[in-house]
């Protein structure tokens, strides 16, 4: 958390970090489950549950400091879920003596931004103008600004990206290529093809601009390796603070497929990929650009386009994994030579 105020004063990081631990540890596990059952009331595809968990995390985070939000309906369904199977209903810290324990917007208190669509909705409105004349746009730029400030002040800037040598075996590539049968037998991923002019998403402090890809969905191999504890807690510790699996996903790219340069979502503060079959071109990731601002970026991709010059090229060698804070650093694929498949786990923090 950057910019807050707190009524608290010395011990206020400490407040934090306490209260964060402390609904990070509510265990849930029986929640979940109720939500996934295939034959249960609520069927809720996986990435949703691991985001509403998360903002309802925050939402109990926020309320234990005394900040009353008005949360969207899938953070009340979850809250009574919560409480119906036994957890204490969510509290207000005694400290909280009737106040809030610190001044702290949504924003500045998770600068990398909301996992739902409600809450990110609730936050901005983009309206469809010419942004160059456009008042309001400005004024949405500027928080924009300040939030991805504000989330690369939370990066150390030489942990932007890592490798992870031999982070599948054979087999277990083998096993996923059984996944990707059964997801190309029966496809019911996206697939994108063109895509959104270039420019600066205010909604999701993101840099956007075209791409052609599919994406396939993901498999019990790739879950597996997604929630891994020991990846997990690998990448919790490159991170300095702890991840959390959110989605993940098989990418067919082929002949001539891309994507244009761009940041990823909030829910993808960390991206790791690793091919699966063929021999992916490599992924350009704009390190030199990263420190810009929004209205920079904006201007850079506008004239710059899909593929600016510059970026340096990661190949990844076969069950060799690519760490990218790619909510943080542009990045794009150029268009590729050959079919290729490729495994994409993606994490965020809770704080
Ligand atoms: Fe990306």
């Amino acid at each position: 958390m950057s910019t807050a105020t707190w009524a608290s004063g010395a011990d206020a990081s400490a407040l934090f970090r306490t209260a964060a631990d402390r609904v990070r540890a509510i265990d849930v596990q029986h929640i979940r489950d109720a939500l996934y059952a295939p034959g249960g009331s609520y069927r809720w595809p996986r990435h949703r549950i691991n985001e509403v968990e998360l903002e309802w995390r925050r939402w109990r985070l926020r309320h234990h400091l005394g900040l009353r939000d008005e949360p969207p309906a899938s953070i009340r369904l979850y809250e009574r879920l919560a409480v119906s199977a036994g957890v204490p209903p969510a509290d207000v810290s005694p400290l909280a003596g009737g106040g809030p324990l610190v001044d702290a917007t949504y924003d500045q208190m998770f600068p990398q931004g909301p996992l739902i669509i409600r809450a990110v909705k609730s936050r901005v409105v983009r309206r469809p103008t010419d942004h160059e004349v456009d008042e309001e746009y400005a004024a949405l730029l500027r928080e924009s600004s300040g939030r991805r400030s504000d989330y690369l002040s939370m990066l150390d800037p030489s942990g932007y990206y890592w490798h992870m040598p031999d982070l599948i075996s054979a087999a277990t590539a083998r096993e996923c290529m059984k996944d990707v049968e059964v997801l190309l037998a029966a496809p019911r991923g996206e697939s994108f093809a063109g895509g959104p002019q270039p420019g600066w998403d205010v909604e999701h402090d993101a840099l956007v601009s075209r791409s052609m890809n599919a994406y396939l969905g993901a498999g019990p191999t790739l879950i597996k390796i997604h929630e891994d504890p020991a990846l997990v807690a690998e990448i919790s510790a490159r991170m300095g603070r702890p991840m959390h699996p959110t989605r993940c996903t098989y990418l067919r790219y082929e002949k001539g497929d891309y994507l244009g340069v761009h940041t990823d979502q909030p829910t993808c503060e960390v991206s790791l990929l690793f091919t699966i079959a063929g021999d992916p071109g490599p992924m350009r990731s704009y390190l030199d650009e990263t420190g810009h601002d929004p209205a920079w970026l904006d201007r850079w991709v506008r004239e710059a386009g899909n593929f600016p010059d510059g970026g340096l090229d990661f190949v990844y060698q076969p069950r060799e994994g690519l760490a990218l804070t790619g909510r943080a650093v542009p990045h794009a694929r150029l268009p590729q030579a050959e079919r290729a498949v490729i495994g994409a786990l993606f994490y965020s923090g809770l704080t």
